[in-house]
């Protein structure tokens, strides 16, 4: 969605977005996602974590679990930051049934300006984990994002991101590239996802260690193959879902432009009739070097 300066306003097309899927976000894969997300930052119950995108509080709730079994004073705490209320609204009342209010806070904020959250568990090198689940793939800026978020980790702090494999979910890559083609935006970014190493790099760069990365998958069930003929139907779903929000607004002519670069693409992708896909992720965990000493030693 563009600002009222005509800049790509990402966090608010995100919002829109979620604020439209938020009441059934939580009926999908991303439960069972999520724990596993938790599982991989290894947090200890003296952790102060935060979860980027927070959404319905899948990553806060399972580390929320974590935390509780440590006593009071050596127990850690979750901070939770997103944009779309209505995940938010979600997230804050799971948290009173689970009777973790006490140890999650949640914020509404956006995750790229963290220095811009007067809240004051919010703070450059103050996190233990800082895990973003389904979220790097949204942002307008990943590279600019792992660096932001790397300066809020403590020396020897842990940072887990995961990213979609460019062989997944085929039709929500044809309709980014359709709408881009059109001089717009989708709500999300992962067409500089080729490999890997397009993840591992975004860390390299913002400093940060690898301590693994690997690939999963068997968490969102492929949707395909489709058939050739399926395109139209598929480019409909898009326009007419919450991802089309903010491109409805531009005009019927407007989504016949996309339609038309969307079957386009979807026509040179299929292969004897038949348009596949795989479903996976890249996940990637690594750590912030702990401060040098004056011989520059560890
Ligand atoms: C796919 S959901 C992931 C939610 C949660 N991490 C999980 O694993 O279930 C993506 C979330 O990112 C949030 N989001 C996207 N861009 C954001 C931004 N710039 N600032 C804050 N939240 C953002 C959306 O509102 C949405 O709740």
């Amino acid at each position: 969605m563009a600002s009222s300066s005509g800049i790509f306003d990402q966090a608010r097309s995100a919002e829109q977005m979620y604020n439209a899927r938020a009441l059934y976000y939580n009926d999908s894969w991303h439960p069972r996602f999520a724990a596993d997300m938790v599982k991989w930052a290894a947090i200890q119950p003296s952790n102060k974590v935060l979860d980027l995108a927070c959404g319905t509080g899948l990553v806060s709730l399972a580390a929320a679990a974590i935390i509780r079994t440590a006593a009071h004073t050596t127990r850690g705490h979750i901070i939770g930051v997103d944009i779309a209320d209505d995940m938010l609204s979600i997230a804050r009342t799971s948290a009173i049934s689970q009777n973790v209010t006490d140890i999650i806070t949640f914020i509404r904020h956006d995750i790229t300006q963290l220095n811009t959250c007067s809240h004051n568990l919010v703070f450059p090198g103050s996190f233990d984990t800082i895990i973003s689940a389904s979220s790097l793939p949204l942002l307008f800026d990943p590279k600019a994002a792992i660096s932001h978020w790397t300066t809020y980790l403590k020396p020897g702090g842990r940072l887990v991101v995961d990213a979609i494999t460019p062989e997944s979910e085929i039709p929500g890559l044809l309709f980014e590239q359709s709408v881009e083609a059109c001089g717009a935006h989708v709500p999300w970014n992962r067409t500089w996802i080729q490999d890997m190493h397009s993840v591992t790099e975004l860390f390299e760069a913002a400093g940060l260690q690898i301590e693994s990365s690997f690939v999963v998958s068997n968490y969102r069930s492929a949707k395909g193959p489709y058939s050739s003929d399926d395109g139209e139907k598929v480019v409909e779903s898009f326009l007419e879902g919450p991802s089309g929000i903010e491109l409805r607004t531009r005009g019927v002519e407007f989504g016949e432009r996309i339609k038309e670069e969307f079957l386009r693409r979807w026509e040179v992708r299929a292969k004897e009739g038949i348009v596949d896909e795989a479903e996976g992720f890249y996940i990637v965990v690594g750590t912030k070097p702990e401060l040098a000493n004056d011989d520059g030693q560890v």
